[in-house]
């Protein structure tokens, strides 16, 4: 399998944001052994993967527990305590129990993660994470044979969230994933960007991240993780399951029933931006399209 977005940065290794795009750029160029292109002497997939900045990915959010404006999180979400965090391990597990953060931390091997962050309402973002693969976390705690699915919850704090008081969706805001999507390598938990701490407003300390779904499925500020052999229920897919399907894999040709999905727009465009032509998986086709063989993609949105 050919991991293009992977490289050996480790946190030690981090660097001031210019500085860090430069290397990165020549480690990962370096690492993926490719052809660079005449011009910026850069390989190919390095040039269309050029992140976001620190300013749009960390203000332009969606945390509804913080509001549902996309300014809200980046206003708000510095109330929640996100020290100390225990991240909850149950259900079919070795080793059940409260994991915390730091402890989580001394275990995993960090590393950046460029990818696509592809929203349901159409707009897109580059965004480059730090963080470990979430299979190491569930081998940390022992994944029973019996396990098909993976659910994830979000904190519920009221005296920390100003956003859940209103019922916009049912809270707390839940999540999930089939166990081979879970285990899937590009499938990070995600504890920082730009080599910095994750940010609140993008969900600290540590949050889900799956490229090659809708960015709903990349739940935030993770509480827990429950081992399930039945398919868990998802926020989005309870609040409406005809537009939001459990699958939720980025998809141009099933559309939103009220919308296209055929097209995004990249954050940071300005007013002109042009749209560009959305690709299967988010463009991990190579990567994932095998965890779907043979499923009707239509009917399993
Ligand atoms: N997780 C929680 N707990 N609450 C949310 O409202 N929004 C989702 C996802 N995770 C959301 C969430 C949506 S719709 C998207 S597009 C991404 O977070 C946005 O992640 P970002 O703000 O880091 O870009």
């Amino acid at each position: 399998m050919a991991l293009r977005w992977r490289n050996d940065l480790r946190e030690s290794d981090i660097t001031p944001e210019p500085v860090f795009l430069d290397r990165r750029q020549v480690v990962a160029g370096a690492a993926a052994g490719m052809a660079l292109t005449a011009a910026t002497g850069r390989p190919a997939w390095a040039e269309a993967l050029e992140p976001n900045t620190w300013e749009e990915i960390t203000t332009y959010n969606n945390y509804y527990e913080f509001g549902t404006d996309k300014g809200d999180p980046a206003r708000y979400a510095h109330m929640l305590t996100t020290s100390p965090w225990t991240v909850k391990i149950d259900g079919m597990v070795e080793r059940p129990g409260d994991y915390a953060f730091e402890d989580i931390m001394k275990k995993m091997t960090v590393e950046e993660r460029i990818y696509r962050l592809r929203c349901v309402e159409r707009w897109a973002m580059v965004v480059p994470w730090s963080g470990f693969e979430l299979a190491d976390l569930l081998d940390l705690a022992g994944v029973r044979s019996s396990a098909r699915y993976v659910a994830f919850q979000t904190a519920y704090r009221p005296e920390e969230m100003p956003g859940v008081k209103f019922p916009v969706v049912e809270w707390p805001y839940v999540e999930g994933l089939r166990l081979d999507e879970a285990m899937h390598p590009l499938t990070i938990m995600a504890t920082g960007l730009y080599g910095k701490d994750m940010p609140s407003q993008n969900g600290a300390p540590l949050r889900v991240v799956v490229p090659w779904k809708y960015g709903y499925k990349s739940i935030k500020s993770v509480v827990r993780i429950t081992l399930t052999d039945s398919q868990p229920p998802t926020t989005w897919n309870k609040y409406s399951a005809r537009e939001y399907g459990f699958y939720s894999n980025v998809n141009p040709n099933v559309d939103h029933p009220r919308w296209s999905q055929k097209y995004e727009t990249r954050v940071g465009g300005g007013l002109f931006a042009k749209k560009e032509r959305t690709r299967m998986f988010n463009g991990y086709e190579e990567e994932v399209a095998h965890l779907y063989e043979g499923m009707d993609l239509e009917k399993y949105h």
